[in-house]
């Protein structure tokens, strides 16, 4: 059989945004978490990732434990299980943890309940289970965990591109190569709920700020599909440095988020910002050809690097 897995994600823009209805870019990180058992049990269901130091079943008081409650409700038949799980991403981060772990118990308790769902059905359970970890989550993470590759997310409906492919209502996958990117952590724990709750503060106090904030990030998004498309280096970095500079317009940088996209420039980036809901958690940065340069720069820095679409670009 074919392993279980799920997409981790980055969002090239359009974070927070996407959440009043703009469109979004978000590239997979294919296959970052992976079953490594799954065990039918008659009762109950219980999630170990030891990378994350996560141990839960659906009996205990915590996020995790209701949305594993609320799964069991959710998928037709009965029956519960053991589900290991290996994940090549942190956990909090900014890089889609919860949906690709969401997407990952939806596929794992439908197979030993002994269904084969579609992936809309796959996404909108995990959709669901979002919910309890998030609120109001956009539905871009749990689609871009869903169906990987490059997609564009548009709540109002998916814009119609030559080059898209329309997976649903609200979401294209763009048939274009992936940009390489490093991604890098700054170890600053914040929640995707407190920073969604500050953006809405904000935008209640001071609406033309935010507004001006997210349409900068919406040119940049064109900008930066436009770039893609044509392979365009120094355009696609000069959108994400845009981005980045939009989401600290609206406090969702933080002083080593900064420093990071510093470091990431000065080694040899075209570009580099933060990355998810932002006032910690990880930074993105686009260098093709020069990734191990801007990766030991930033581990030097003290903050742990990887590279996501190594090929491709150069
Ligand atoms: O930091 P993450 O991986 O939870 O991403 C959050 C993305 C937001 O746009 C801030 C919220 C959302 O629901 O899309």
């Amino acid at each position: 059989m074919k392993p279980l897995t799920a997409h981790g994600k980055a969002i090239l823009f359009g974070e927070h945004s996407v959440v009043y209805g703009h469109p979004a870019l978000a590239m997979a990180i294919e296959d970052a978490l992976c079953a490594t058992r799954v065990t039918a049990r008659p009762g109950g269901v219980k999630v170990h990732v030891p990378a994350w130091g996560l141990v839960c079943d659906d009996g205990a008081d915590s996020k995790i434990a209701e949305a594993l409650r609320l799964l069991e409700s959710l998928l037709p038949g009965s029956g519960g299980m053991d589900l290991e799980v290996a994940s090549s991403i942190p956990m909090g981060a900014g890089l889609g943890s919860s949906a690709a772990l969401s997407v990952l118990l939806v596929k794992a308790l439908a197979h030993v309940r002994g269904m084969d769902l579609d992936l809309t059905c796959v996404r909108n359970t995990a959709h669901a289970l979002e919910r309890v970890f998030h609120g109001n989550p956009s539905g871009l993470d749990d689609a871009t965990a869903t169906y990987g590759g490059l997609c564009l997310f548009h709540k109002g409906g998916a814009d119609r591109l030559p080059f898209a492919e329309q997976l649903d209502t609200q979401i294209h996958r763009l048939h274009l190569d992936p940009p390489p990117l490093v991604v890098a952590d700054s170890l600053v724990k914040r929640s995707t709920a407190e920073k969604v709750a500050w953006v809405r503060r904000l935008r209640e106090e001071d609406p033309a700020l935010v507004e001006r904030a997210f349409l900068a990030m919406t040119e940049a998004l064109f900008s930066g599909v436009e770039a893609i498309r044509t392979r365009d280096r120094q355009a696609l970095g000069r959108a994400m440095n845009t981005c980045h500079k939009a989401l600290s317009d609206l406090g969702l940088s933080c002083p080593e988020l900064d420093r990071m996209v510093e470091v990431a420039c000065s080694a040899g980036a075209y570009g580099a910002k933060v990355t998810g809901a932002g006032g910690g958690g990880c930074i993105i940065a686009f260098a093709p050809g020069r990734e191990e340069a801007v990766k030991q720069a930033l581990e030097t820095a003290g903050f742990p690097a990887f590279t996501i679409q190594k090929e491709g670009w150069i």
